[in-house]
């Protein structure tokens, strides 16, 4: 059992703490009293809500209650830790990279408070050869004579299934060239995980892996919109075609779902950042930077459908929207797809409803979005906003009580147009929908709805292709 302490309370500083504190003992670190105050309730079985949402946290919270504490309080919080990870923010600046500022902030402040030998890990996403600079950070402010050694943690958890990932990770990644602290670590991870789960490397490896990884998982997702819209073209149906893909164990089904984008806290800023860091370092990374403008290009190829129906001005028109969270079971809504569909209809003048299974992320909306104030409406009941005055319905994220939509309530509205931001909807609810007069718009099965144009692609071919 290790003393560890983590800095910063925030969807991977939570699950990781409650997830540790199964066999470790766990000081959780956040200069907000707020987020402090809310775990420690929880632990305590004072409440039964957290300042984030995520499935089973609260209740491995409470399991390993015994293990695990949350503190504001610096000098509690570095008593006497063996292991501290630091988990803190790392969001875009202007040029799209990753901000140091908390990361750095955090490295003085160990410095500063330390009173004994430890290892620091940084778990945060961070441009390669941050920890070398976290390390020197320590060594100029450190006031006592203590060895720390720095490394790197990267974590692969998803919001959504993070408890689940981090109880059964592919893998864990940690880097540091200091072999005894690497040692240290590795006796660390196996008190919770098998062997064949440890990745232990070089410090400045394990931080390329963290962007190599999500780079590529968002390629994957922006390799298959680009096929989805010619899909979209020539009437193919691009969920076949992901699957006669996938099913190449080679390749793999997972990331494969075309959509209206990939979103979320951490792909778009992790791509951003390293074709950033790739550019500054005259290594440029193509195709990353082509994954980005894919990405950008889906979500416009998308809303643009809604635009083709109603033409430029919304005004007057009202929309529903299931789904704001960039995932289903998320109350994070930072890069969400949905919420960039919501606000340019809004922009536009329409009026938006909003539904998610989720009621932090409708909370988190209303103050990330007071300026579109009068503009929408938030809903807790799915169908509740289902009415003559309703002009078209946007699934915005993949959660199930959105696959099987109810034709029968639906059909009330004057707008009879369903646009499926996630390809949820299945061939035979689709042709329901059609039979029922609705349109139905996606990434790359809109043939699914509509007649594919053989004589347009006869045509096609002996005009290109016959000499
Ligand atoms: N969210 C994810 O799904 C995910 C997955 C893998 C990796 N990551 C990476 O992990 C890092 C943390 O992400 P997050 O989503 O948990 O962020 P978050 O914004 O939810 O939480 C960050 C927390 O750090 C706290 N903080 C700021 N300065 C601090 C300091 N000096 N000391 C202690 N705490 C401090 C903030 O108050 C906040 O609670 C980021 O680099 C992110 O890219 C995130």
């Amino acid at each position: 059992m290790a003393n560890v302490t983590i800095f910063g309370a925030g969807y991977v500083g939570v699950p990781t703490g409650a997830h540790f504190a199964r066999t470790h003992t766990v000081t959780v670190y956040d200069p907000d009293a707020r987020k402090v105050q809310s775990i420690n309730d929880v632990i305590e079985k004072k409440s039964d809500s957290l300042h984030i949402h995520e499935k089973g946290l609260i209740e491995l919270l409470q399991e390993n209650h015994e293990n695990i504490h949350a503190t504001s309080d610096i000098l509690e919080a570095l008593e006497d830790p063996e292991i501290i990870f630091i988990a803190v923010g790392t969001p875009p600046n202007e040029k799209g990279r990753a901000n140091l500022k908390y990361v750095c902030a955090a490295a003085e402040q160990i410095a500063k408070n330390i009173k004994n030998d430890c290892v620091v890990l940084n778990k945060s996403t961070v441009p390669p050869g941050t920890a070398y600079l976290v390390k020197e950070i320590i060594e100029n402010n450190r006031v006592n004579d203590v060895k720390i050694s720095v490394g790197s943690c990267p974590e692969f958890l998803a919001e959504g299934t993070a408890i689940e990932d981090l109880r059964t990770p592919d893998r864990i990644v940690y880097g540091c060239d200091d072999q005894d602290a690497l040692d240290r670590v590795t006796d660390f991870f196996l008190y919770l995980h098998g062997k064949a789960t440890l990745c232990p490397m070089s410090t400045v490896s394990s931080e390329v892996t963290k962007y190599a990884a999500n780079a590529l998982l968002a390629t994957k997702i922006s390799f298959m919109n680009s096929l989805a819209m010619l899909c979209d073209s020539i009437g193919a149906n691009v969920r076949e075609v992901q699957d006669g893909v996938g099913k190449d164990t080679r390749i793999g089904r997972k990331f494969l779902n075309a959509s209206m984008g990939y979103g979320g806290s951490c792909f778009p800023k992790d791509t951003m950042a390293i074709a950033e860091y790739g550019q500054l370092f005259k290594s440029p990374l193509e195709i990353i930077e082509s994954t980005i403008k894919v990405n950008d290009k889906t979500t416009n190829y998308f809303t643009e459908k809604i635009i083709e129906t109603f033409g430029s001005d919304l005004s007057g028109k009202n929309f529903i929207v299931w789904g704001i969270g960039f995932k289903a079971r998320t109350d994070d809504l930072r890069e969400s797809k949905p919420v960039q569909v919501a606000k340019e209809l809004m922009d536009r003048g329409a009026h938006v409803h909003i539904y998610d299974t989720v009621a932090g992320a409708l909370t988190n909306f209303v103050n990330e979005n007071n300026c579109y104030e009068g503009k929408f409406t938030l809903h807790h009941e799915q169908y509740e906003m289902v009415s003559e005055a309703i002009d078209g319905l946007v699934i915005g994220n993949e959660h199930e009580k959105f696959r099987n939509l109810n034709i029968k309530i639906l059909k009330i509205m004057r707008g009879k147009h369903i646009y499926d931001g996630k390809n949820i909807l299945n061939n035979r609810l689709i042709k329901d929908l059609i039979a029922s007069g609705f349109t139905y718009k996606s990434i790359g099965k809109d043939s699914v709805a509509s007649e594919i144009e053989k004589n347009k692609l006869i045509s096609f071919l002996k005009n290109e292709y016959m000499d």
